[in-house]
């Protein structure tokens, strides 16, 4: 992908001071400074270390982004912390306001969440309709049976009326360790697949989101994703990636 100029409408816009019809319009009267300079071209070009105020405010750097967690257990899916700690509490500090998270992971559940400053995408990674979908390896407390197994994949489990049968479930010869593939998203959907037969889920790990794996990822660290991985992304769910590919180096790993 071509890397573009980083534009003082790009800077403020991307930082939301103002609708963005308001920001060009600021810009041509004044409104914003770059390096104490006053400059009034929406296409100035400037660097994400350049000192820009707005309104006579300093406004910081930001940009979007799209960070992969590989959650530990004994974390919540939340944005405070309650029984447990929040997970938020592993992203960096600076984003924490601004990130949202794409659908939940259970706080004994290890494994791939993501989080990014864009609505519309966290939410439509996860709406059943854009079908996007997520691998899981568990193991459950006892082997399936064969007809469970069966009855899963073939029958579907009821969810409020909604029959929802996995893409893929494989078990492995011992029949309690099992990888499924699901593209829903309901509230602890595969503990209540398994434990409506009578089993229990003793481990649950997400290995896959889409396209994207843990690789060698620690439990606990993130990453943030690449121009690459995010436009893949963005346009898996019909949307365009909402930056451009700025050329200023970020740190991608704790
Ligand atoms: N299904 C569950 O039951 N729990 C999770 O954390 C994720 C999917």
């Amino acid at each position: 992908m071509k890397e573009e100029s980083l534009t003082l409408y790009d800077y403020l816009s991307t930082a939301k001071v103002a609708a963005k019809r308001r920001v060009i319009k600021a810009i041509r009267h004044g409104l914003a400074k770059v390096d104490g300079k006053v400059i009034d071209d929406p296409n100035f070009i400037v660097r994400p270390s350049s000192k820009i105020e707005f309104e006579g405010k300093e406004v910081p750097y930001v940009y979007h982004f799209v960070i992969m967690l590989n959650k530990p257990k004994g974390y919540m899916s939340s944005s405070v912390d309650e029984k447990y700690p929040s997970i938020f509490r592993l992203i960096p500090e600076e984003l924490r306001e601004r990130a949202i998270l794409s659908g939940r992971l259970d706080q004994d559940t290890e494994g791939l969440i993501l989080f990014s400053d864009i609505g519309r995408l966290t939410n439509r990674l996860v709406l059943p309709q854009y079908g996007v979908k997520k691998e899981y390896e568990l193991t459950l407390d006892k082997p399936i049976s064969d007809e469970d197994f069966k009855d899963i994949t073939e029958v579907g489990t009821d969810f409020d009326g909604e029959m929802i049968k996995p893409e893929s479930l494989e078990a492995k010869e011992n029949k309690k360790d099992l990888t499924i593939v699901l593209s829903q998203g309901k509230y602890h959907e595969i503990k209540r697949i398994f434990y409506r037969r009578g089993y229990k889920v003793v481990s649950l790990r997400r290995t896959k989101f889409a396209f994207l794996e843990l690789g060698d990822l620690e439990v606990g660290k993130y990453r943030f994703l690449d121009a690459l991985e995010e436009e893949k992304l963005y346009n898996l769910v019909g949307m365009e990636r909402e930056q451009k590919v700025f050329t200023v180096s970020r740190k991608t790993t704790k």
